[in-house]
């Protein structure tokens, strides 16, 4: 990875193990930074802030990171570059039309210190989290992915016109047709997790987590009938109210949502568990293994707790990449590569 111009750092490289990588470095010397670069690769966009402007060095006008991706028979190049004019990615040198191509490069999930959210938050968080684990078992999802959100956005733009029905019904067809289908690829790989996610809360928690998936309209009702109820609502208030896009991830313990019932630490395990299920779930013959980004894991979680996350990764096909304060944090094992860094330079030990 070369990263220019990215927060603290005005120029890193860094070549990262097959497995494990450890980056260490007192606070504030561009460590987050450096895992948020190799996050923006896979996801064309960071887990810390949605203002671009942030990313930037201060005094520059723009950052890149620029990547590539070696997996047996096959090395890809990628690159994310960010400047006031909004992010552009390029995958093997031509421009990406959507954002979510680079999950299939570079399928990158991260444990940091705000984890918790994806428990705590709306059901937006929730529906990336399920879309990232679909988009690699159902290649084909990205696709259909992508024009589902293309044609609500012209629904809902027709809406806001307050164009009449007829004209507004013309997207409803493949609407629906994406959208069941996308339904049902998210129910398909939610019977799957469900096994795993409760299996690992219980590992991590001592508690079985439930998680359920609500296709975002009634119950009993298809697509197309939901979307004929709602006509009313929507065209008053200028948007599409159901499908996919309206979906939910209700996570449950003992029947009730877990949301206000339990610690800050507990939804940090549980997020844990949720995300760690989704690296077990990886298709084991996609081209490229997942990265899972660490962001100092000593200070989040209790021994305990540490050591049967550890025990639940190691082992797996994965590539860790995790940052600590101190040099010579071991629970991981030896790692295959090192890297320092201060004041925002880094360098191999
Ligand atoms: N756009 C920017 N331009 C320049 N510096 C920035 C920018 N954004 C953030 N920084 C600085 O980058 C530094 C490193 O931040 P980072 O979060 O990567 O540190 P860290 O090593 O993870 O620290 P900690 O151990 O406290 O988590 C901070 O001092 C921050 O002020
Ligand atoms: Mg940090």
């Amino acid at each position: 990875m070369q990263v220019t111009d990215f927060r603290c750092l005005p120029i890193a490289e860094l070549e990262f193990d097959p497995r494990f990588t450890l980056i260490s470095g007192p606070n504030a010397s561009g460590k987050t930074t450096l895992l948020e670069a190799v996050y923006i690769l896979g996801r064309g966009r960071s887990f810390r802030t949605r203002r671009l402007e942030h990313l930037i060095r201060r005094g520059a006008d723009r950052f890149v990171v620029f990547g590539e991706v070696d997996s047996p028979g096959r090395r890809m190049t990628m690159g994310v570059e960010g400047s006031v004019a909004g992010t552009r990615a390029k995958i093997d040198g031509a421009f990406a039309t959507s954002l979510a191509e680079l999950t299939l490069v570079l399928p990158v999930q991260i444990i940091d210190p705000e984890v918790h959210k994806l428990v705590e938050e709306g059901p937006s968080r929730r529906r990336r989290y399920l879309d990232w684990g679909v988009f690699h078992v159902e290649p084909d999802f990205v696709a259909q992915w992508q024009r589902y959100h293309q044609v609500l956005k012209q629904r809902n733009a027709a809406l806001k016109a307050r164009q009449p029905r007829a004209l507004v019904a013309i997207w409803d067809e493949e609407l629906v047709s994406v959208g069941e289908s996308l339904t049902a690829a998210r129910s398909r790989y939610v019977a799957n997790l469900a096994d795993e996610v409760r299996r690992l809360s219980m590992t991590l928690l001592g508690q079985e987590l439930e998680i359920q998936y609500r296709c975002g309209w009634a119950r009993g009702l298809s697509l197309a009938q939901a979307l004929k109820q709602s006509w009313v609502t929507d065209s008053e208030r200028g948007l599409t109210h159901v499908g996919p896009q309206r979906a939910e991830l209700t996570l449950l313990m003992g029947g009730a949502p877990v949301k206000d019932r339990i610690s800050r630490g507990q939804q940090k395990l549980l997020a844990a568990a949720l995300l760690i299920a989704q690296i077990r779930l990886f298709p084991p013959d996609f081209p490229v293994r997942p990265s899972l980004l660490l962001d100092d894991p000593a200070a989040e979680l209790d021994n305990d707790s540490l050591a049967s996350l550890i025990n639940e990764v190691s082992g797996r096909a994965v590539q860790l990449i995790v940052t600590t304060l101190q040099q010579d944090f071991s629970v991981f094992g030896s790692p295959g590569r090192r890297f320092g860094v201060l004041a925002g330079g880094v360098r191999p030990l």
